[in-house]
């Protein structure tokens, strides 16, 4: 496979390499503008390949110095080297040989942060996917595994730290005042994985005594004063490295394991091995700048990055097609971490409710794609949430369909069978297979079939025969370049709640599988026959979102009751009062497109809301997910063509106004209660006390309609999670009022020399509802306090608008559109992957109502039109509008 310059790369042209790396020695002399980088690899040509073949090795914006063989320069004739390619002929056959390959490239210059970038002066490097092309000439993708050893020279003043993967080799002084410092990192490794950070940072140690009692120094950098912000990823790293060795028996395996956070970088994070490099959004914490949601994200994505160090780095992928080998792998795993750490149910939900917004949003539009895609034009435009979430789900339902000590048996064979390997989904698969003797076959359908698959479910109960029959359809829908789909095997968790609130379990079953409360749906229609069933039962379907569907089950309402008010999961729980309020909310948006200006909600949920909430055996985490009715996204998701953004706010805010109004004294005794007073801890049952606190400030909004209750809220906080959500009440529900302009004003000064906390202060104002936001958005651009050149400030104010804001962005004359489109067109300039990942804000466009479609499809146009354009913003244009 060859570099993507655009061309459409196919998994069925693979094919591997014609020479084999045994291993690497990079020297780099450090340098802003003119570092130089002398690599030394050390191959052979793979048996069976013909002796004239040439080498031929990756490269992207490299300055080609010098090549040799062997140690001796050879000359230009040897060699062509193109934009993109350094092919180099007449090699010695049979026996191993060095190439040796000096380059100069420009870390100050590299604004598209791939490759070695500086930020905040310090040197760092991100080469996931093809960025280490960037770097020097080489075999850039997954399946060329090397031994690295590192030199890293620099000024000494500049560069005290001096980072590498692998154990640490030393260090010193040359006298002239630069130093050097060497890493060895013994487990090989593709390109993609290695790192090299230099600066003058700031460090907190600690250590960790692995399962083997092996002594591991644990450090993580971050910029000077910042050190004691980094305290809660420690913690949430020494949890991740117990998890893994308790759950899969995975122990860490070098010397040291090192974090640095950065505050320019294109994603969360990257598992370098041994040395992963974090968005420092992802690290930095207190009570005063962080949310609980952000210290959930930090435990999360320290534990994702330090997972993969198994799942990803010594088990790679064999080619990018297979990404979500190691990433959906990885977030499952990731996710059982949390849920373990936090309350499970929660977790589930909190899952279910980004899985439902972001893939099944994607799943659903130009953008969707297999979990294991079979072609690309940008690998960076395939780290999706369908890669990743889906990716995740698709494992959650191995572990359901073999039961969890047999998917640990089937991870076991895998890290027994392909440790050191770079492997495919097929392998994966084949594990789990060897492992139970179960036949995955269909299964892996869930692979290569995009789309959500839609079960339609339909039941009758014969009193007399005692059985409950299921009738079951499933279809998927088609997606680009898949017009037909075959029938999934989908693990549906059911139960059968009788009226007492009971569950009892078929005594037989008919026409399919059913084990464990498990139903195994194979085929494109099924009817299931389940004996035994004493009385008319609730059926309780997908509980804990066994498989990733939209199910359609015309339920009568008394059972959606039933299951919203009793059912032992309480994930079911939730998903039936959350089914109740979207019917009530589409309802809605049907009547006040017709004209009504009141809208009627059903009294049931209204008293489920109400009971639910002033429920103290419920946790308040889960009390809080149940006050957060389905969202305006949602809400267009469900109702999937002829959108109006401003018709469905419109319509959920009446619908708001009429759940919340009779729950006002309940929403009192919440925000009235004492409050604990001491300090401030980020645990997930105090975390939940305030998001319980949140929501019923944010309902008091529907209800009170004055800003006094938020603008108390704002003044008490004593912690970002409430300070924040103070204010983005302020600014979203009373916009208008001076209180809200104070306290966006006194936010931002207060904060104003932290970035991490600007970012949310840019992203509660660009999601302010109304056409007017537009325009604060094009004047907080020309605040000092923002920087086009960070992703995070980007992503902060352009994303949050174009993405979370339906109905300023949205515009109905499109300026919202041809602000998005200029802005793309810049972005691409410095960062195409960051333009590329705003631009995806567009992929549902085909779902607007008729001019708002026009308009956005005129957008796209427009960018598609721009000159250059890169490949990442081009691949999603055209795959857009075809
Ligand atoms: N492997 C990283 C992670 O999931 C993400 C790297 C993303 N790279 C990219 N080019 N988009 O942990
Ligand atoms: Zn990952």
């Amino acid at each position: 496979m060859e570099a993507t310059t655009g061309q459409v790369i196919h998994l069925a042209d693979y094919r591997p390499t014609d020479f084999v790396v045994e291993r690497v020695d990079l020297t780099f002399e450090l340098d802003p503008t003119e570092t130089l980088v002398i690599q030394r690899t050390l191959m052979h040509r793979r048996e069976g390949v013909a002796d004239d073949v040439p080498l031929v090795l990756d490269g992207d914006e490299l300055n080609l110095k010098a090549v040799a063989i062997d140690g001796n320069p050879i000359p230009e004739s040897q060699y062509d080297v193109s934009d993109r390619a350094l092919v180099i002929r007449d090699l010695p056959t049979g026996t191993t040989f060095e190439v040796t390959v000096e380059t100069i490239i420009n870390p100050e210059a590299n604004t598209k942060l791939m490759g070695l970038y500086r930020t905040n002066g310090t040197y760092c490097t991100q080469c996931e996917a093809e960025g280490f092309r960037r770097i020097t000439y080489f075999m850039d993708r997954p399946d060329v595994l090397g031994v690295y050893t590192i030199t890293i020279i620099g000024d000494g003043a500049a560069n005290p730290v001096m980072l590498s993967n692998g154990n640490f080799l030393g260090a010193g002084d040359y006298g002239d005042g630069r130093r050097f410092a060497a890493w060895y990192d013994p487990h090989p490794k593709p390109s993609y994985l290695f790192a090299l950070v230099a600066g003058d940072l700031g460090v907190v140690e600690d250590t960790f005594t692995t399962m083997s009692e092996r002594e591991v120094a644990l450090k993580i950098y971050v910029e000077h004063g910042k050190e004691a912000r980094a305290a809660y990823a420690m913690d949430a790293l020494k949890r991740s490295m117990t998890w893994d060795e308790q759950a899969f028996g995975r122990e860490y395996d070098l010397d040291i394991f090192m974090i640095v956070a950065v505050s320019d970088f294109n994603m969360g994070a990257m598992e370098n091995k041994g040395l992963n490099v974090f968005n420092d959004k992802y690290i930095l914490a207190d009570p005063e700048t962080a949310t609980d949601q952000d210290y959930a994200n930090i435990e999360a994505i320290v534990a994702h990055e330090y997972f993969h160090n198994w799942t990803g780095n010594r088990i790679t992928c064999r080619d990018w097609f297979q990404l979500c080998l190691k990433e959906g792998l990885t977030v499952y795993r990731d996710h059982e971490f949390s849920a373990d750490q936090r309350s499970r149910a929660v977790k589930r939900i909190a899952e279910v409710r980004h899985l439902k917004s972001e893939q099944f949003a994607e799943d659903s539009g130009p953008l969707a794609h297999p979990v294991r895609p079979t072609q690309f034009r940008e690998i960076n435009n395939f780290y999706t949430t369908t890669v990743y979430e889906k990716g995740s789900e698709v494992t959650r339902m191995i572990a359901t369909l073999l039961g969890r000590p047999m998917f640990r048996k089937g991870m076991d064979l895998y890290f027994e069978r392909h440790d050191g390997g770079a492997v495919t989904i097929e392998d994966f698969v084949r594990c789990f297979e060897d492992a139970s003797g179960r036949d995955l076959g269909q299964f892996s359908r869930w692979y290569h079939q995009a789309g959500t698959p839609v079960v339609t479910v339909s039941a009758r109960y014969d009193a007399g025969a005692k059985t409950l029959t299921m009738d079951v359809e499933q279809m998927i829908p088609p997606t680009p370049g898949q017009q037909v789909k075959e029938p999934m095997h989908i693990p549906l968790a059911m139960g059968f709640i009788l009226d007492n609130g009971t569950e009892v379990q078929p005594t037989g079953v008919s026409g399919g599988e059913y084990a464990d409360g498990v139903l195994h749906l194979t085929e494109r229609t099924q009817s299931i026959t389940f004996e035994g069933i004493s009385s008319r039962p609730v059926l309780s379907l997908n509980r804990g979102f066994s498989a990733p569907i939209n199910l359609h089950y015309d339920m009568p309402v008394e059972d959606m009751v039933q299951i919203a008010r009793h059912d032992s999961d309480l994930f079911s729980r939730w998903q039936a009062i959350n089914q109740l309020a979207l019917r009530d909310l589409l309802k809605a948006v049907k009547e006040m497109t017709a004209g009504a200006t009141q809208v009627a909600v059903d009294a049931e949920l209204i008293a489920i809301l109400r009971d639910s909430i002033s429920d103290d055996s419920l946790e308040p985490a889960f009390r809080a997910q149940i006050m957060a009715l389905p969202s305006e996204a949602d809400i267009a998701r469900e109702i999937g063509k002829d959108i109006d953004p401003e018709m469905i706010h419109a319509a959920r805010n009446a619908v708001m106004a009429a759940v919340t109004a009779p729950a006002g004294t309940v929403l009192a005794d919440i925000l009235d209660a004492p409050r604990r007073v001491g300090s401030f801890s980020p645990d997930a049952a105090s975390a939940g006390i305030r998001a319980l606190r949140n929501a019923a400030l944010t309902w008091m909004s529907y209800c009170e309609p004055s800003p006094d209750r938020a603008a108390k809220a704002f003044a008490e906080a004593d912690n970002m999670t409430e300070l924040a959500h103070a204010l983005s009440v302020l600014a979203h529900r009373f916009s208008e009022t001076e209180s809200a302009k104070q306290a966006v004003a006194a936010f931002g000064d207060r904060f104003a020399e932290n970035a991490l906390v600007l970012d949310k202060w840019f992203s509660i104002q660009a999601t302010v509802p109304g056409p007017a936001t537009l325009a604060s958005v094009e004047a907080l651009m020309q605040s000092p306090r923002f920087a086009a050149g960070n992703p995070n400030r980007l992503r902060s104010l352009i994303g949050s608008f174009a993405m979370a804001n339906p109905t300023g962005f949205h515009r109905k004359d499109g300026a919202g559109y041809a602000f998005l489109a200029n802005q793309i067109i810049a972005i691409d300039k410095r960062n195409p992957q960051v333009a590329a990942r705003i631009l995806t804000s567009m992929r549902s466009w085909r779902s607007l109502e008729s001019t708002r479609a026009g308009l956005a499809r005129n957008a796209l146009v427009t960018i598609g039109a721009a000159s250059p354009l890169s490949t990442d913003v081009r691949d999603l244009v055209d795959r857009m509008l075809e």
